[in-house]
């Protein structure tokens, strides 16, 4: 009898991934995916550990979950099998064991494809079980093909990994050094994605720019390379790549943008501060300058594309001009989208001894500034798409029973009404939409095609992409 599977995601795309591919190791055990921890067999929390909160949340969970689990290990029925996986998992692995007894099993990003030999561990010694060590072997070696269905919008994980350190920083820590997959992996990886129907695909790495995989060729290619290699593949409409270093910017990567058709035009691209001595202070390795100039760049190649962010306000030593800076780099860049934290000293991350912390009520003050500017742009970019017609991809049911949302080229989520027998047909599939209604989180709009006479909707190939990708704003 299938087993019941649930696995809860915090955190970035990467963790979203690695999820999938947790089901994917425990297909052959008989784990199939559920939707509550309630009635499951195996209970995964794939944590992250990047901001104060996000590990605080896991905690809480857990004294959720044991209510999962009797007391008594020896009970008749030991309750699910409760494992933590991700960055929490790496960071404070015996932690968790000591202060969370009903635990069975504690992994890090780096293990998952060991997880049937842990899952019987667990199971013969009654929990207890900790693997965080680095293997010497990669996972990704280990990891069957993908078995869960990808949806028409699938992460490609091709880069782990981070050799950064900025000061603030967990992923070095919890991740480990940076690791490229051969370009022949990721090639065989995407194409069974499209066979499965995606149709857009992301590229995941904690530092995807700095991507240097070895190639066919036996030399090493960089990502805008492995991007003009994956464009070639047939099915493939979209390609998109995740999160960037502005150090890693390439000239290569950099013509990508305007030479392949399928990359679509929009970057995240963080800056974290516009402030010259906190960027070096961070270990960030540029300057507003620097970044600034990989934006004009980007720009003079794609002149839509279209600009994202993460930003830290409070980071310490940072006074009222630092702050003014960061205000300035906004306000010259013009973002479509942006996230925006308030520094959280992470232990064992250089800043978090630093002497100057900024106190909390500055760090509120400051965010709550900083985010009004952002959602201005926000609301401003979807504002100068209303009338456009953008491609969309719908990938998923709306909240109301007769929407589809999708996503235009530049992210934005797209709604659109369609009665059912509609949003069986346009599901999955690429459509031009005309833009009737402009929200800070959304569009709304109409899909152009008359559908009923149109062969391309109603065959089996969908709109390709490229004949709306790239419509300038
Ligand atoms: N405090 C606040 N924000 C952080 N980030 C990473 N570490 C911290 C921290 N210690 C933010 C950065 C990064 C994003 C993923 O999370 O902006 O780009
Ligand atoms: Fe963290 Fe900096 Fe590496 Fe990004 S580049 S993962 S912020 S250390």
């Amino acid at each position: 009898m299938a087993k019941r599977l649930y696995i809860k995601t915090y955190g970035c795309q990467m963790n979203v991934y690695d999820s999938q591919r947790m089901a994917d190791v425990l297909a052959p055990l008989g784990y199939r995916l559920t939707e509550t921890a309630q009635g499951a067999d195996m209970v995964i929390l794939n944590t992250c550990h990047i901001r104060e909160k996000a590990a605080e949340k896991v905690f809480s969970e857990l004294g959720r979950l044991k209510r999962l689990k009797p007391a008594d290990r020896a009970a008749d029925s030991p309750g699910p099998l409760l494992a933590v996986a991700g960055c929490v998992a790496q960071a404070e692995g015996a932690e968790i064991l000591r202060r969370a007894p009903q635990v069975d099993i504690v992994f890090g990003p780096q293990a998952y494809h060991r997880l049937p030999e842990m899952v019987a561990r667990a199971v013969r010694q009654g929990g207890g079980v900790l693997e965080t060590d680095f293997p010497a072997d990669s996972k990704f070696d280990h990891l069957p093909a993908q078995s869960e269905s990808p949806g028409p919008s699938a992460f490609l994980s091709v880069q782990e990994g981070c050799d950064k350190f900025c000061t603030f920083c967990v992923v070095p820590y919890t991740r480990g050094a940076e690791f490229s997959r051969p370009v022949a992996d990721v090639v065989r990886e995407a194409e069974g994605l499209l066979r499965a129907g995606s149709r857009e695909i992301t590229l995941l790495g904690q530092n995807v720019n700095a991507y240097h995989g070895e190639g066919p060729d036996g030399r090493t290619w960089g990502l805008g390379r492995l991007i003009r290699r994956l464009a070639e593949i047939d099915g493939l409409a979209r390609l998109r790549y995740t999160t960037s270093h502005p150090r890693d910017m390439d000239e290569d990567l950099i013509a990508a943008h305007g030479e392949v058709p399928a990359l679509m035009p929009y970057l995240h691209l963080p800056v974290q501060s516009g402030a010259d001595d906190i960027l070096q202070a961070m270990n960030r390795r540029h300057t507003a300058a620097d970044y600034l100039k990989v934006v004009e760049a980007l720009r003079q190649k794609a002149p839509n594309i279209a600009l994202s962010s993460d930003f830290i306000v409070g980071f310490p030593g940072e006074g009222n001009g630092e702050f003014a800076a960061t205000l300035r780099l906004v306000a010259e860049v013009d973002y479509a989208q942006a996230y925006s934290f308030k520094y959280s000293p992470r232990p064992g991350t250089p800043a978090a001894a630093e002497d100057e912390q900024v106190p909390e009520e500055i760090k509120a003050e400051r965010l709550a500034m900083l985010q009004d500017l952002l959602n201005a742009q926000q609301l401003a970019f979807n504002h100068r798409t209303k009338g456009q017609v953008l491609s969309v991809l719908f990938d998923r049911p709306g909240r109301r029973p007769d929407q589809l949302v999708g996503r235009s080229p530049y992210m934005q989520a797209v709604h659109v009404a369609a009665p059912a027998v509609t949003a069986e047909r346009i599901m999955g599939q690429i459509l031009p939409v005309r833009i009737e209604e402009a929200h800070a989180n959304s569009l709304a709009g109409s899909v152009e095609l008359p559908l009923a006479a149109d062969p391309v909707v109603s065959g089996p190939r969908p709109v390709d992409a490229r004949s709306f990708a790239g419509q300038s704003l």
